[in-house]
C-alpha cells in the first residue's frame, strides 16, 4: 500500500532506512526530473503537448509531412537543453551509482542532463534530442557535428553526410519501437533490483513499461518522487509528493552521514 510521506521526521527515517540497505538499485525518471531545470515536461498544465500536437510532432508521419516546422520545434528544444543545467535530483542521482553495487538508471528523457550531472551507469530509453539520424542509412550523429541554423528552411535541413539523406531527431516518436539494447537492460535491472526509484514521470506512455510491475514481483521496495499522482504511484511504498530536486538531496545527504559506504568506482 503506498504511504504518502509529507516532511515527517518517521517518514523521513523510513526512507533513509531503505535507501541505505538497498543493493541493488534502479532508478527509472522522466521529465519532471528535468523540470527544475528549466525544461517543460509532456502532459502537465504548461507541459508540451499542451503546445504541440504530438500526432504532428511526435510521429514520423508528422516529420514527413512538415520536416521544417517539425524540425524547428526540435531545433528550439536543442538550444533549451544545451542552456540548461543539470538540478540538484540529476545530481543526487548521479552520485548514487557509486555507493550501490548495482545501479542502473534508465531515462525517458532525451534531454543529457543526467549524463551531465555525471550519469555513467545510465540508458536512455527515448533516445536523445541532441543527435541526429538519417532516415535512409540510419546513422545516428550528434547534433554539434553538423553547422545547423537557428531556424531551418527546405534548403538547410540536415543531411545525411553519407548518403544525402534528410535526417531526423534521434529520438523516439509514438508508434515506433524502442531500442532493444537499452530496454533489455532496464528489463533487466527493474526485475532484479531491491529498490525502485521512479522519479518525474506520469507512467503514461506504454505502462511505465512495466518496471515497476517487474521491480514489485520481485518483492522490490518502490519510492516515487513526483509533486502529482501518477499512473504507477498505486505500486509505490512510499510516495514522496515533492518537486524531485527538493525532496532528494536532504534524503540523500542522511543516507550518506548515517550510513557511509565505500564507493565502488
Ligand atoms: P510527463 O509530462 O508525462 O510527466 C511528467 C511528470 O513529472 C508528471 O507526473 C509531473 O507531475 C512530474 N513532475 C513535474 N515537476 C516535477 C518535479 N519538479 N519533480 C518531480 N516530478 C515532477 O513526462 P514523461 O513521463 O517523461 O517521449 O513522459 C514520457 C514520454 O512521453 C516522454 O519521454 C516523451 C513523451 O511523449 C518522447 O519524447 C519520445
Ligand atoms: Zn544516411
Amino acid at each position: 500500500m503506498t504511504k504518502r510521506v509529507s516532511g515527517d521526521q518517521k517518514s523521513q527515517d523510513e526512507l533513509v532506512e531503505l535507501f541505505a540497505n538497498a543493493n541493488r538499485v534502479f532508478v527509472f525518471t522522466g521529465a519532471g526530473v528535468s523540470k527544475e531545470s528549466g525544461l517543460p515536461t509532456f502532459r502537465d498544465l504548461d507541459g508540451e503537448w499542451t503546445k504541440y500536437d504530438p500526432m504532428t510532432f511526435a510521429t514520423l508521419d508528422g516529420f514527413l509531412q512538415n520536416p521544417v516546422m517539425v524540425w524547428n520545434m526540435y531545433r528550439k528544444r536543442q538550444k533549451q537543453v544545451a542552456a540548461a543545467q543539470p538540478n540538484p535530483a540529476h545530481i543526487v542521482i548521479a552520485g548514487m551509482e557509486s555507493y550501490y553495487p548495482e545501479f542502473l538508471l534508465a531515462t525517458q528523457n532525451v534531454d543529457d542532463l543526467h549524463e551531465r550531472a555525471g550519469s555513467r551507469k545510465m540508458v536512455k530509453i527515448h533516445g536523445d534530442s541532441q543527435r541526429v539520424r538519417c532516415l535512409d542509412c540510419g546513422e545516428s550523429r550528434c547534433a554539434s557535428d553538423f553547422d545547423l541554423p537557428d531556424e531551418f528552411d527546405n534548403d538547410t535541413l540536415p543531411k545525411c553526410p553519407e548518403c544525402g539523406s534528410l535526417c531526423r531527431p534521434d529520438i523516439v516518436w509514438f508508434g515506433e519501437y524502442v531500442p532493444q539494447e537499452p530496454m533489455f537492460a532496464a528489463v533487466n535491472a527493474a526485475s532484479r533490483c531491491d529498490l525502485m526509484l521512479i522519479v518525474g514521470t506520469s507512467g503514461e506512455v506504454s505502462g511505465g513499461y512495466g518496471f515497476a510491475e517487474y521491480a514489485m514481483r520481485r518483492g522490490a521496495k518502490i519510492v516515487e518522487i513526483n509533486p502529482s499522482e501518477g499512473a504507477l504511484t498505486h505500486y509505490t511504498h512510499y510516495w514522496i509528493a515533492e518537486p524531485a530536486g527538493a525532496a532528494l538531496p536532504p534524503i540523500w545527504r542522511l543516507v550518506a552521514a548515517t550510513h557511509p559506504r565505500e564507493t565502488s568506482d
